[in-house]
């Protein structure tokens, strides 16, 4: 098979050689001079060969237009359209520079239906620069006279710049196609609004339908999963002179494209340029819910995609009509229970976390104010409803206040920003006597765990001066530990203690339950592993490299961790006490640990029968897992990780869940490994991850393979491939260098929709299962790889789902990654319908409990 495949793609690459041969020796031009032309059939190609420019007609139309295309891409994607409101209706069409410069189209009838319309040019070439860009410029002086990123269509390119020349008085915006097959000015346009403190508009026609919020330093207000971005670079330039967006490639192994469709939604798109299919994968859409409406929870309504009912008023206000929620011209909302006077005394500020901030269109702003200026210039101003930082970095800076109702309100879970509300002394008072209880017991709770962190962080510090003041007064004889004090020699480390026996004397000093792991020397662990001998060697992760050792009888798994941790001994030690007290029959269990200078590693207990992955994907080994194992193993990984996110005391995402992190012991109970192990590569992780992600790409969710975003719901989303993987016997593939129609969740999903699921099932354990239970965990798990994270049911509903056969599960909708590449056009609806499924979905699990 593979074989095959190998062909045909060299067969692929040696056509794509022969015709870039081809069209560069033959007709491949990126220039135009004076009294050239391009006829409808000829195109020019940029420089790179990346972008082409002729004559096309879209799906289901005859027109013919002209515009610029990717070349590489086996699917024509437009990227501009020059005469796109005057199409030619047949083959006649003939593009060429005319004698005063500008660039025309002339019809059969030798008509101009588009022109560049500049005024006169002396020594005029044109070129389709590789960037994507059609540039008009001067042969002499290179001077640019005219480029069509500056009349974009729908989509904005790396480099283009959405807004405004302030000198030029130019304005770019987006503007959407008609339809799918007629290119010509749609209703909906995608821009900057200079008014009061900048922000982007979707409108339709004059009517704001989505807002961007203003820049804040780090992203638009109302997109907080644009930062942090491991691929793009997001831009928002204010200068006296220029007003626009842009946003540019990191590394130059992407192509990513920004389009509006012809129904006014935002989609980014993205595809890595060594993808062999070069088809696009959807990477960013908005709106995402129906919070992303233009107001609407009308004024001081505040929306949460997330509660059950998804406006609400802020403490101190009551709904203007609660039947009236919805209304868009700002009838509904909320008003104030009391207005609030204007002297001291009278009124004070609610603060509202993680808010997108309000429409800013008449906000007044000054970038040099502290918070508490800004303050102090609310409080001056009787008019004054809010203040906020008018940028989040460097811990805010610069201020915004309102003077005015505040329109287009939404809470986010994470990523938002503070928001000071003013209102009534007496309202004020009594929401915070009402809090007063919960927040009481929360700041206990605070306080306690406060507490429990200071005891963590000192105690090592205690043990660390003990053990010194041992060592001097000449108590430790223990031969290895000599061994290793001399490798230690300056580098600051007496935190070691040769073995278990001699760590128990201290016991009775600290808190034992604080400190119960043992910490080896390296000399132990080296004479253990057999000096780390490649025949020990046990397999190598991303984290570092696991070894098979023998401990006072006892296996043992040595896991070595690479070296650019970047992290300091303590903290290690930290995260190693942290990890130690995660203890649940579905983890596996860490012995102790050993620092050495640069060397940290872990000490596991060593599990029999090794990785799932190793099983699981060997045709003669799968053979050994027959059903009641796989729903054995499935159920064992989901209390585990339950356990992880929920039971134990300290909140932990796996990050890495694959087949190759579950370890499986004597009677094949699964055991995760690995975790905690995003901890100890600290503030490293995402990046480390991110360079290691090429070999797990298969497990990422959409959120965190594309914008680095971790979340529980990350976890729940890989575990939902490993269990599509533990019923299939396949292995999920990626999704940037794979075709998306052969992914195991699109193959699941389509047997699924076929109401086929039963054929998803590993022939090798046909026979020994149950059609219900194999059906049921399906079910789960595509519930788990839908593309939206706040669908994805918890790990509590998993084990639930997992567990009880008379629970309802919902019918789950496309995955992540999975679905075919560009259902571009979202009926209207959607977003409704995606929060009755997030509610029916709550519900359901609510009832079940
Ligand atoms: C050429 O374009 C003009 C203006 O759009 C139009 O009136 C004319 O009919 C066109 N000629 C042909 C042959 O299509
Ligand atoms: C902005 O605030 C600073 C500090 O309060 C003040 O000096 C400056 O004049 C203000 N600028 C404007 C335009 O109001
Ligand atoms: C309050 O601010 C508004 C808007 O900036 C302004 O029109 C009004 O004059 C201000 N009022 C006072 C008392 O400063």
């Amino acid at each position: 098979m593979s074989k095959i495949y190998g062909s045909l793609q060299l067969f692929f690459v040696s056509c794509f050689a022969l015709l870039g041969f081809c069209s560069s020796s033959f007709i491949a031009r990126d220039i135009i001079t004076l009294n050239q032309s391009v006829i409808d059939g000829k195109t020019l190609v940029s420089s790179g060969g990346t972008f082409e420019l002729g004559f096309f007609s879209p799906n289901n139309s005859n027109n013919r237009y002209v515009g610029i295309w990717y070349k590489r891409n086996p699917v024509q994607t437009i990227v501009w359209v020059a005469n796109r409101d005057d199409p030619i209706t047949d083959s006649s069409g003939v593009l060429k520079l005319s004698k005063d410069g500008n660039l025309v189209l002339l019809n059969r009838s030798e008509t101009m239906v588009w022109s560049t319309n500049i005024l006169k040019a002396e020594n005029p070439v044109v070129q389709l620069l590789d960037s994507g860009n059609l540039v008009v410029r001067d042969d002499d002086t290179n001077l640019s006279l005219w480029q069509s990123f500056d009349h974009p269509t729908n989509t904005l390119l790396p480099g283009m710049k959405l807004g405004w020349n302030l000198k030029t008085g130019l304005i770019r915006v987006l503007t959407s196609w008609k339809n799918h097959d007629d290119p010509s000015t749609g209703s909906f346009t995608f821009g900057v609004d200079r008014r009061g403190y900048p922000q982007a508009f979707v409108w339709n026609g004059k009517t704001k339908e989505y807002r961007s919020g203003p820049w804040n330093g780090l992203q638009f207000s109302a997109v907080p999963e644009m930062w942090p971005n491991f691929i793009l670079n997001f831009s928002f330039t204010s200068t006296a002179d220029e007003l626009y967006y842009s946003f540019s490639l990191k590394n130059d192994s992407f192509c990513s494209r920004l389009m509006m469709s012809s129904s006014g939604k935002l989609q980014r798109f993205l595809v890595a340029k060594d993808d062999k299919s070069k088809s696009w994968n959807r990477y960013w859409f908005f709106p995402k819910d129906q919070c992303d409406n233009y107001r609407a929870c009308g004024a001081y309504g505040i929306c949460n995609a997330s509660a059950s009912l998804v406006c609400q008023c802020p403490t101190g206000f009551k709904p203007r009509d609660p039947q009236n929620w919805f209304l868009r011209d700002g009838s509904g909302g909320c008003v104030r229970k009391t207005e609030f006077g204007c002297q001291n005394g009278d009124y004070g500020f609610l603060k509202l976390q993680d808010m997108k901030v309000p429409d800013t269109s008449q906000a007044f702003v000054n970038e040099s104010m502290s918070l508490q200026e800004c303050e102090a210039a609310c409080r001056r101003n009787c008019s004054c409803t809010a203040y906020a930082n008018s940028k989040v970095t460097e811990g805010g800076t610069g201020c915004l206040y309102w003077t005015s109702e505040l329109i287009d309100l939404r809470v986010y879970t994470e990523g938002g920003q503070d928001l000071y509300l003013r209102m009534a002394a007496t309202d004020l008072a009594k929401s915070q006597d009402s809090e007063a209880h919960s927040s009481e017991r929360k700041r206990l709770t605070v306080g306690l765990s406060v507490c429990v962190c200071v005891v963590v962080l000192v105690l090592p510090f205690i043990c660390c001066f003990l053990s010194k003041k041992r060592k001097k007064n000449g108590c430790s004889s223990n031969k290895k530990t000599e061994v290793r004090a001399s490798r230690l020699k300056g580098q600051g480390m007496q935190f070691v203690e040769s073995n278990v026996s001699s760590r128990r004397e201290y016991s009775g000093e600290y808190n034992k339950d604080d400190l119960e792991l043992p910490v080896f020397d390296f000399a132990t662990i080296a004479i253990a592993t057999d000096n780390f001998s490649e025949a020990n060697k046990l397999g190598k992760g991303g984290f570092g490299t696991v070894y098979k050792g023998k401990l006072k009888g006892q296996e043992i798994a040595v896991k070595r961790l690479s070296k650019n941790s970047g992290q300091g001994q303590q903290e290690f030690k930290n995260e190693v006490i942290l990890i130690a007290k995660l203890q649940h029959r579905n983890l596996v269990r860490l012995l102790g640990s050993c620092i050495d200078g640069e060397e940290k590693m872990l000490i596991y207990e060593y599990l029999q029968n090794r990785s799932l992955d190793s099983l699981l994907f060997d045709k003669e080994k799968s053979s050994s897992l027959d059903w009641a194992k796989r729903f054995q193993i499935i159920r064992g990984i989901a209390r585990g990780i339950l356990y992880l996110h929920q039971d134990s005391r300290f909140r932990i995402i796996h990050r890495d869940l694959k087949a190759s992190n579950i370890l499986l012991d004597g009677e094949m109970n699964p055991k995760v490994s690995d975790f905690g192990m995003a901890r100890i590569f600290g503030g490293d992780e995402t990046e480390a991850n991110t360079k290691r992600v090429v070999g797990t790409y298969g497990y990422m969710s959409p959120e965190y393979a594309m914008d680095g975003v971790f979340s529980v719901k990350s976890d729940v989303f890989s575990f939902g491939v490993l269990v599509l993987e533990i019923v299939s016997g396949e292995k999920n593939r990626g999704f940037y260098y794979d075709n998306s129609e052969f992914t195991l969740l699109a193959h699941a999903w389509r047997l699924w929709k076929e109401g086929k699921g039963l054929e998803l099932m590993d022939e090798s354990m046909k026979g020994s299962s149950s059609a219900d239970e194999v059906l049921r965990c399906i079910q789960v798990a595509l519930l788990c790889v839908q593309e939206r994270a706040e669908e994805r049911p918890t790990m509590s509903s998993v084990v639930l789902m997992l567990s009880c056969e008379t629970t309802t599960i919902p019918q789950p909708k496309f995955p992540g990654f999975g679905h075919e590449r560009i259902p571009l056009e979202t009926g209207e609806s959607s977003a409704k319908q995606e929060s009755c499924t997030i509610n029916q979905l709550t519900i359901t699990i609510v009832e079940s409990r």
